[in-house]
Parts: C-alpha cells; sequence; structure tokens
C-alpha cells in the first residue's frame, strides 16, 4: 500500500511516499525556520504564508524521488492538528482539494500520532525493523511532552504529560534567554559541546512524586535567575556560556529520563522504549535515556529528518491506523488546532 503523506502543521511544509508504513520512498521538507531565527518562536501569520508558497514545489519533488505513478497512490494522509490554525488549514484544505482532483481517499492524521509511527520508518534502501508491543514511547516535541504506554498503534495509555511548558519549548525558551537562535534544541546542544554539565545545580522537577507528569517551566526560570546572578556577580556570558548550556540540558535531559525511569518501574511488562520528536534528535538526551534503561532497548527515529516534523510519519500513521480501524473509519475528520491527548482522537 502507497501513501502520500502531507505536514503542515507548524513552520514545516512536508510531503512523503512511504510504503506498507514503514519504506519511506521519498520524504521532501522545507522549513521556514531561518525566518525566526531572531524572533525567539515561530510567527503564525508568516509561517502559514510560508506554507503556500512551499505545498506545490514540495508535493512536486517528493512525487520525483519517489519514483512511483500517481495511480499508485492508495490514499492521501494529512496532519489534521494539533497545530498553528492557518499552516494546518494550508495543508488539509490543498490536500482534500487534491484528493477531490485525483479520486484518492484523505485521512486526517493526529499530529502526536504521527510522531509516535516514526520510530518505524526506514530510510530508502533501507530494511525495516520488527518493533514488539507492548512499549513505552515518550514523544518530546516544541508543542507536547507525554509518555504512552502503547499495546498496539491504535491502543495506547496516555501515562503522563507536561503540565506546563513542553521539553522543546524549554529548550527554545532557555536558548533564546542565552541569545541563542531559534529553534533552540541544536543550537543550545551546539553551545553545550564542550561545556561542564555539572557546573550549574537546576532542581529536578517533581523529584520522588509517583505520577508520570512533566514540569518545565520551572526549569526556565531558574536558568533565568542562574544567569542574572552569574551576570551580576561580573562573569561574562561568553564565559559561561557552554557550562550554563550544557548543565541546562542535563537538567531537562535528567527529569526526562527520570519520569521514563518511572514508568519502566510501574509497567514491568514494556518490552522497549521509543523516544519521538524533535527533541528526540538530542543526542546527550539518547545517551541518558539508554544508560536509564538498564536492559530495555531505547530505540530513537532512524533519521533526524523523522524526529522533527516531517510528513513521512504522518502517511507512516495512516498505514497502521486504516490495519487496525478499516479505511472507512477516517471518511468524517475536521481540522482542528487544539486536539486533545487522547487515543479517541487518532
Ligand atoms: O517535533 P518538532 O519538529 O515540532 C513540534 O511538533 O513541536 O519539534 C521541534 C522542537 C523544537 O522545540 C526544537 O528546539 C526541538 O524540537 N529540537 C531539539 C533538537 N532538535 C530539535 N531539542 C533538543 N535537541 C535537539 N537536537
Ligand atoms: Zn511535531
Amino acid at each position: 500500500m502507497y501513501l502520500l503523506g502531507i505536514e503542515t502543521s507548524c513552520d514545516e511544509t512536508s510531503a512523503a511516499i512511504v510504503q506498507d508504513g514503514r519504506r519511506v520512498l521519498s520524504n521532501v521538507i522545507a522549513s521556514s525556520r531561518d525566518l525566526f531565527a531572531t524572533s525567539g518562536g515561530v510567527i503564525p501569520e508568516e509561517a502559514a504564508r510560508k506554507q503556500v508558497e512551499c505545498f506545490l514545489p514540495v508535493l512536486h519533488a517528493c512525487l520525483e524521488q519517489a519514483g512511483i505513478a500517481r495511480d499508485a497512490i492508495d490514499a492521501i494522509a494529512v496532519t489534521k492538528g494539533p497545530g498553528l490554525l492557518g499552516s494546518l488549514l494550508v495543508g488539509t484544505v490543498s490536500t482534500r482539494a487534491l484528493g477531490a482532483l485525483w479520486r484518492k481517499p484523505v485521512l486526517g492524521i493526529h499530529h502526536t500520532l504521527g510522531h509516535l509511527s516514526s520510530a518505524w520508518l526506514a530510510p530508502p534502501g533501507e530494511e525495516p525493523e520488527t518493533i514488539d508491543f507492548p512499549l513505552l514511547a515518550l514523544s518530546a516535541s516544541g508543542g507536547h511532552t507525554d509518555l504512552w504506554l502503547r499495546e498496539s498503534h491504535t491502543r495506547c495509555t496516555l501515562l503522563g504529560k507536561t503540565r506546563d511548558d513542553a521539553a522543546g519549548e524549554a529548550f527554545d525558551k532557555g536558548a533564546s534567554l542565552l541569545g541563542l537562535p531559534y529553534p533552540g534544541g541544536p543550537s543550545l546542544a551546539k553551545a553545550a559541546e564542550d561545556g561542564d554539565e555539572t557546573a550549574f545545580d537546576f532542581p529536578l522537577p517533581f523529584q520522588g512524586e509517583p505520577h508520570l507528569d512533566f514540569s518545565f517551566s520551572g526549569l526556565k526560570t531558574s536558568l533565568k535567575y542562574t544567569l542574572r546572578d552569574a551576570l551580576e556577580s561580573g562573569q561574562r556570558l561568553a564565559d559561561i556560556l557552554a557550562d550554563l548550556s550544557a548543565s541546562y540540558q542535563m537538567a531537562i535531559c535528567r527529569h526526562l529520563s527520570d519520569r521514563m525511569h518511572r514508568s519502566l518501574a510501574q509497567h514491568p511488562e514494556i518490552r522497549e522504549v521509543q523516544i519521538v520528536g524533535g527533541v528526540s534528535a538530542n543526542t546527550r538526551l539518547r545517551a541518558l535515556l539508554r544508560e536509564r534503561a538498564g536492559t530495555i532497548p531505547v530505540r530513537a527515529p532512524r533519521t533526524i529528518a523523522y524526529c522533527t516534523d516531517n510528513a513521512a510519519m504522518i502517511a507512516g500513521a495512516a498505514y497502521f491506523l486504516v490495519q487496525e480501524r478499516g479505511m472507512s473509519a477516517y471518511d468524517t475528520w475536521e481540522t482542528e488546532a487544539s486536539l486533545p491527548l487522547s487515543a479517541e482522537a487518532w
């Protein structure tokens, strides 16, 4: 089964062709993030305008790279939400028009389910791997941070979620405080490369508490005051940037790994851990999760392009949904900026 995926929920425009939910034939991504490097975050209207500009060129490039005839495509999957409404609408309205023109079914896919499907993706020419349920998925992005117990692609229980900022947001806001460009994840990780991650102390949120939720806003506030105190005591930002970045990155990673560790203790049936979403691109995080998971394997998407927003994960998610629930389950759907985090919203 060949699915065309479309993802336009934020500042990336992406189209992909995926065979049987796993084999990526093409995955083209245009990003408008450079526009927002100095604004500290995405400007929704600008992002939507860029989606309009990029949609057709990205679609054409995706079809050309996949090298399959349009007739071979069985269905089109598009992100229905959550995300920025303007950006989402460019994708869903254009895709519905495409579906009517090409006479293909159009399936609306939950963005989070897309991320949760990204660990199955095999890049062009590579073999997909078999993945066993039940598994624990940690989905950490700019807009969400949640822990899922997954018994199948559609049977998922939300174990915990963030009560304030998302992990990616903690990177983005922290980077902005330190004068580093947006998106903050990659720039902060780079600044942290030669830093000492024990140089500054940050609190561990919810230490010892048995629930599996997250909170990142306290870490960001703590960074703000640590920076203020250091500057007031006469230190220069350039001299402490690496140590401060490394310590702050480690504080985010410790919180994520602490909740993962607690989930594993509460659910001994879990056979593997998956880390997905933009923050899963972080190599320090991957290493720490592997260290703390012990004998339980920790899997991350195979390429960085499958960690951050991409259309291959949307096509992959659609395939597994159709396998478990049938195509007709997705006849009617709406574009929604705020979709609940629950398997009922898949
Ligand atoms: O999944 P994604 O592309 O978009 C959302 O759905 O939000 O995630 C984007 C987030 C941003 O907050 C970005 O700073 C973060 O992922 N990110 C990273 C890294 N690369 C991207 N965070 C930490 N380390 C990275 N290497
Ligand atoms: Zn995302």
